[in-house]
């Protein structure tokens, strides 16, 4: 058992990105299921549902999961506000994990929870900090990742940089992960595992809309994008999109609503450029919204069972660890022990 996967009671170490919109009950539990880390979005959601949905994936598993925050998205009082309802239902063995860093109160009250803070950030000044609020795991952001971006630079880079500063912090890369494959090769790099977005958007439990889910499926990295474009919502961070008509240096189309979607029991119209991604009750010009999309897309085929995108990951990832094995004695990081 690795570190990742002790502090965190997996039994593969990756942790599968809460993903507003897309990462519902199903697809958390799924992945908790087959002993990855679960994640459930909870993005806008408001209290009362968030105390529902966490309620209903710790009906459906018995292993760990976690929830997500967007501090940035939500502000610090309504993110502590949906930490009130999820810590309250979250099983003794669930994490939470923060997209960019919490405030100093939100990081307490989920380290006094005595559930393990995972925060995600994408430079070691950022990763400093994260350690300071008490966070048990990090997560280091590439700019190879799909959805908003934390900082400037590639995986490989920020891990080198922050292993460097922190050798003995547990510490997971996002961005770039999409197969047990390129989990080892991570790991060769100094990371304990990973966290991946982009290989379960396609998945069955996954509530994106099919559409995407294909598009995902025929892309390669170079079909996405870096843009700033699709900023109602969640303005000023860029974002690693699915290239599409409105990500071209074409003039700007006005913002005027393009599709309806559903926001808990409520039917929302959504404008054009929204931050909102297309779900499976999207209905209007799908192809024209943000379908956040990471480089490993290239990697990712077919739309298949969450716990069958697990069990793939996990025997390319054993394959992959004996071959390594062989071929790097000697590297600490890089032996079986510390897997
Ligand atoms: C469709 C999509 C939605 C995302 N939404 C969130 C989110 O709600 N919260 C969050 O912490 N990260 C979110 N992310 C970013 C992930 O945490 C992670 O950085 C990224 O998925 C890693 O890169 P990969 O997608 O190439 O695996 C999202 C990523 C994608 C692709």
């Amino acid at each position: 058992m690795n570190r990742l996967e002790s502090v965190l009671g997996l039994d593969l170490p990756l942790l599968q990105a809460g993903m507003g919109g897309i990462a519902g009950p199903e697809l958390c539990a799924a992945v908790s299921r087959a002993g990855a880390g679960g994640t459930l979005a909870l993005y806008k959601e408001p209290p009362e549902r968030v105390r529902e949905l966490v309620r209903s994936v710790a009906a459906s598993t018995s292993r760990p999961f976690g929830v997500n925050v967007i501090p940035e998205v939500t502000g610090p009082a309504a993110c502590r506000a949906q930490l009130r309802a999820a810590l309250d239902q979250l099983p003794g063995h669930g994490f939470v994990t923060s997209f960019g860093l919490p405030d100093a109160g939100t990081a307490l009250d989920i380290v006094r929870s005595g559930h393990v803070l995972v925060i995600q950030v994408g430079t070691p000044h950022d990763a400093d900090v994260a350690l300071r609020l008490g966070a048990g795991v990090l997560v280091l952001q590439g700019t190879e990742a799909g959805g908003h971006l934390l900082g400037e630079l590639p995986t490989a880079r920020l891990l080198r940089e922050t292993r460097a500063r922190h050798p003995d912090a547990v510490l997971a890369v996002a961005g770039g992960v999409a197969t047990g494959t390129d989990l080892a090769q991570v790991q060769g790099q100094g990371a304990d595992g990973a966290m991946a977005g982009t290989l379960f958007i396609p998945t069955v439990e996954s509530a994106a809309h099919p559409y995407y889910k294909q598009r995902v499926v025929d892309a390669s990295a170079d079909d996405t994008v870096v843009t700033t474009r699709f900023a109602i919502g969640w303005p000023a961070r860029p974002h690693r999109v699915l290239h599409n008509a409105l990500t071209q240096n074409a003039p700007r189309h006005p913002a005027t609503f393009i599709a309806t979607t559903r926001a808990g029991d409520r039917r929302l119209p959504v404008p054009r450029y929204s931050a909102a991604v297309p779900v499976v009750e999207t209905v209007g010009r799908i192809e024209q919204m943000a379908m956040y999309c990471g480089q490993s897309c290239s990697r990712v085929a077919g739309q298949h069972p969450a716990t069958v995108v697990v069990e793939e990951i996990r025997r390319t990832y054993e394959a992959a660890g004996q071959s390594h094995d062989r071929s790097t004695e000697g590297e600490p990081w890089k032996t079986r022990s510390n897997r």
